[in-house]
């Protein structure tokens, strides 16, 4: 893969996709939803390997929403199935690489095999650093949102925090994302226009990338034009052009200002 389009030292810390359009795939060729799911994973491990090689350091990918219960039961188990294969065939993987699994959502929600596993792999790449694979998984912004009231409100009701001293500071320790920078770049395949309960508060400054491609035909050549249009991008965080002498910074603190 030529990656000479791409500036190295402009690249976003945090790339976020909604992978949307397995179910179009896979009836434009007249198969089985579940065959479209079955060639995302394939996708998924493209873009994880590709993002290793060209060093972005935290990848989110939503893998299953909270609404995706309400699906058939044969499309979520054949879901949880490809996702408990997909775990542990990565692990090692992950492992030589140094790659730390984390997953956002509600966990509490999912078959008890699939959690198992997934919190194998979460222990056993806890110490990994080279780069953070973030998987929603009956994950939506509203519920993580939800959970997190509730969290700050008993904080609050033990005496932990002054509701005068809340902030956004102390709002983002308490979503599910405590330790990772928000994302720079939110790429949605298959062109819709919706955020569709992604991150609601994390996403408040990432450039939008929308494309037609269906996310399993999302590879390699894909993927850099996503970030080569991140980098033609320039972000402003709220100040004016002239304030920005950055063309286009790769991150909240590389424009200056702490998030
Ligand atoms: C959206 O397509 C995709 C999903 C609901 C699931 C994403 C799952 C995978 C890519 C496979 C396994 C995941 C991992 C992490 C290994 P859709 O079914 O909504 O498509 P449609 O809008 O065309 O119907």
């Amino acid at each position: 893969m030529d990656l000479s389009g791409l500036d190295k030292s402009r690249l976003p810390q945090h790339v976020a996709i909604i992978m949307d359009g397995n179910g179009r795939w896979a009836k434009e060729r007249g198969k089985s939803r579940i065959e479209g799911h079955r060639r995302g994973k394939t996708s998924v491990r493209v873009i994880v390997e590709m993002s290793r090689k060209i060093g972005i350091p935290y990848l989110s990918l939503y893998a299953f929403s909270t609404e995706n219960w309400l699906r058939p039961q044969d499309e979520i188990h054949a879901l949880m199935g490809l996702l408990e294969h997909y775990l542990a065939a990565e692990q090692a993987k992950m492992m030589r690489y140094s790659i730390r699994l984390l997953a956002i959502g509600d966990r509490s929600r999912l078959p008890i095999s699939v959690r198992r596993t997934l919190e194998r792999v979460i222990d056993l790449t806890r110490d990994n650093k080279r780069m953070t694979v973030i998987l929603a998984l009956s994950y939506s912004g509203r519920n993580e949102v939800v959970r997190m009231v509730k969290r700050l409100a008993s904080e609050v009701r033990e005496g932990k925090y002054e509701p005068e001293e809340i902030d956004e500071k102390i709002i983002a320790a308490h979503m599910d994302t405590p330790d990772v920078p928000d994302p720079d770049l939110l790429i949605r395949t298959s062109g819709e226009l919706r955020i569709s309960n992604f991150y609601l508060w994390q996403i408040a400054y990432s450039e939008l990338y929308v494309t037609p491609t269906l996310w399993p035909d999302f590879r390699e050549k894909d993927y850099l034009q996503a970030l080569i249009e991140f980098q033609r991008r320039r972000r402003r965080f709220g100040r004016t052009d002239e304030q920005v002498m950055d063309p286009a910074p790769s991150s909240l603190e590389a424009s200056g200002i702490k998030s």
